[in-house]
């Protein structure tokens, strides 16, 4: 949208300054009649270029190499996985305990909210940038963790064809090697989403509202040809109250792993705070990580169980006090 206006302001300043050009011309006592025409019919011809072009990113600049998807078969980068289509392409390695699973939790609820357009008109796709540990078992063994379906591909393959679809996503940071090997990680921007036909791309930070992803993916993509359908009017809009601090940091940093009554990629939250012990809750909120590798018996088991680490968030005291008494009330509310 942003474009269209803009182009169409630089035609209309075009115009003027033809205009007044033509018009100092006149001054000069040329044919302005014939001047004045022929500078309206170059402002036609102007007027009428904006269309879609064709990629200008095609095969020609894209890989063709070949990738291992988590059930062993083989796909073509370019033919196969974006040709044509609109896809969310994330990087990760699967033994990455913070940022990593934030994200493949975050792409999980935008794939929700997507439903079952993914995988028919949006392709996910999770690559491995360490495609050594990450074997295609490995990878299915994850994607089971986070209960994603048949519809979003993990992959992996050849570690040099790897960092190639990297740089030519523009997603691979030389300055973030560190000596011979790259340093898993500092890899931070890992998501691009993109229209390979429209040539459309762009970065995207997985800690985006899922909303707006979502909405950046199904709409903005396919230049809104297919809005969706469960679209909602402004009108129907409830009216916004005011957050608690704790809820705000809830829904940011929680929820794409976290429910009130069911359970998630990780437990099941009501009652949380009525069932541990207040001093385990706001040290497993602090330092989940430390807990972990201390071997804190509750840790362990509730680690056995769920097979994905809880990532340590950097919570200040106060955010940790927050949350607790978000989840708190949040279990009043649910209760009644
Ligand atoms: C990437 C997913 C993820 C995110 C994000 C996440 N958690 Fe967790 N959480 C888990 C998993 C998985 C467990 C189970 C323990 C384990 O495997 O480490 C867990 C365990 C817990 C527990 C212990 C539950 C129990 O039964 O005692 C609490 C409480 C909790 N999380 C709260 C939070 C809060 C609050 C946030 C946000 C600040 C958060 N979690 C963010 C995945 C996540």
């Amino acid at each position: 949208m942003k474009l269209i206006n803009l182009t169409g302001r630089f035609y209309v300043s075009l115009a003027i300054t033809l205009l007044v050009s033509s018009m100092a011309l006149a001054h000069e006592g040329k044919t302005h009649k014939k001047q004045l025409a022929d500078t309206l019919k170059a402002v036609n011809n102007t007027a009428a270029v904006p269309t879609i072009k064709k990629s200008v990113w095609g095969e020609d600049y894209f890989p063709n190499s070949t990738l291992i998807t988590q059930d062993g078969e083989k796909v073509k980068f370019f033919d196969d996985l974006i040709k044509d289509k609109v896809v969310a392409i994330n990087f990760i390695f699967t033994s990455c305990v913070d940022s990593c699973p934030l994200e493949t939790a975050r792409m999980r609820e935008v794939s929700k909210i997507l439903g079952d357009r993914v995988g028919k008109d949006i392709y996910f796709y999770s690559v491995s940038i360490d495609p050594e540990v990450d074997t295609p078992e490995v990878l299915k063994a994850y994607k089971e963790k986070f209960k994603i379906g048949d519809n979003w591909t993990f992959l992996t393959g050849d570690k040099a064809d790897i960092i190639d679809i990297r740089k030519k996503l523009g997603l691979y940071l030389e300055y973030l090697k560190t000596g011979e090997e790259e340093d898993l990680a500092s890899h931070n921007l890992n998501l691009i989403i993109g229209n390979q036909s429209t040539g459309r791309w762009m970065k995207s930070s997985p800690f985006e509202n899922p909303y707006v992803l979502a909405s950046q993916l199904g709409d903005w993509l396919h230049n809104w040809k297919t809005v969706a359908k469960t679209r909602n009017s402004y009108a129907n809009a409830p009216t916004l109250r005011q957050l608690a601090p704790g809820e705000k940091l809830f829904r940011t940093r929680c929820s794409s792993c976290h429910k009130f009554g069911e359970e998630s990629v990780g437990p099941d939250l009501l009652a949380v705070t009525d069932n541990r012990d207040h001093a385990w809750l706001k040290r497993w909120l602090k330092e989940p990580d430390k807990m972990l590798q201390e071997k804190d018996p509750l840790a362990v088991e509730l680690f056995n169980q769920y097979k994905i680490s809880m990532p340590n968030m950097r919570l200040t005291e106060q955010d940790v006090e927050d949350i607790i008494s978000y989840m708190a009330l949040e279990t009043k509310r649910l209760d009644l």
